[in-house]
């Protein structure tokens, strides 16, 4: 369920406000709940860096069917990405922290500014138990990196409660989940996990926790 309080400020508030969709289970949950509960009209967007899996397209056009919806998509500069790509080659983010992270800004962090222009709120399926980076975070905040309200309606949502609200309504799951990802992003950047590993293990599996945020949500002016 959305909260009441999630849904009166979201009935209330003036302006866009859309849900960045990254095709994962905690975006199909968000979804649903947002055309179930919200009267008001909201956008929907997911980011394309180049690098998604082979299966995350099919599964893009499959959500848009079952929702009957119309997925924004933003993809990355192309002169920045050929820049990138002489530098790094194809593998190159691997290379360090440094290089990741330039990568990431270029596919992920700088359309998303431009996703986010002109918008009120963006609302996101992050979840506090998802990492150490964000066991912190709330159902509403001030999205200062981006100068906007950012709304995380599954924060203290469990994984648990997650897949049995996609099982218990029969959304549509990207196909990558039964094949042993718990966390799905870029290709080069993501592998399947053992069962006895946390969520977020196959995403930038050579970093440290710590480091394990592409830019999307830093909360700080920057
Ligand atoms: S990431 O920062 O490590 O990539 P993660 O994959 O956990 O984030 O996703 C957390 C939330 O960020 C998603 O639920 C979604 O709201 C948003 N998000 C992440 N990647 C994208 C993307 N490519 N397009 C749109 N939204 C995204
Ligand atoms: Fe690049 Fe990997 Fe970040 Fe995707 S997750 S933008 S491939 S560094």
């Amino acid at each position: 369920m959305l909260s009441e309080t999630l849904l009166a400020v979201l009935e209330n508030l003036n302006g866009n406000i859309a849900l960045a969709f990254s095709h994962q289970a905690e975006d199909v949950v968000a979804l649903a709940l947002l055309k179930r509960h919200v009267k008001r009209p909201f956008g929907v967007f997911t980011l394309d860096t180049g690098k998604n899996f082979e299966e995350t397209k099919p599964f893009h056009m499959q959500v848009e069917s079952f929702f009957d919806i119309r997925i924004e998509q933003y993809f990355p500069n192309a002169d920045e990405v050929a820049a990138l790509e002489a530098d790094l080659g194809e593998w190159g983010m691997r290379g360090g922290l440094d290089e990741r992270k330039r990568c990431c800004q270029i596919r992920k962090v700088n359309p998303l500014r431009r996703a986010l222009s002109g918008k009120t709120a963006w609302l996101t399926g992050l979840r506090a138990e998802q990492s150490i980076t964000r066991e912190h975070i709330a159902e509403i905040e001030y999205d200062g990196a981006f100068g906007l309200l950012k709304f995380n309606p599954l924060a203290h949502w469990t994984a648990r409660q997650v897949f049995a609200y996609i099982d218990e309504n029969r959304l549509p799951l990207h196909p990558l989940y039964r094949q042993g990802f718990k966390s799905i992003g870029c290709k080069p950047c993501t592998r399947a996990v053992r069962d006895d590993e946390d969520a977020r293990a196959g995403r930038w599996w050579w970093e440290a926790p710590e480091h394990k945020e592409c830019g999307l949500h830093i909360k700080e002016a920057r």
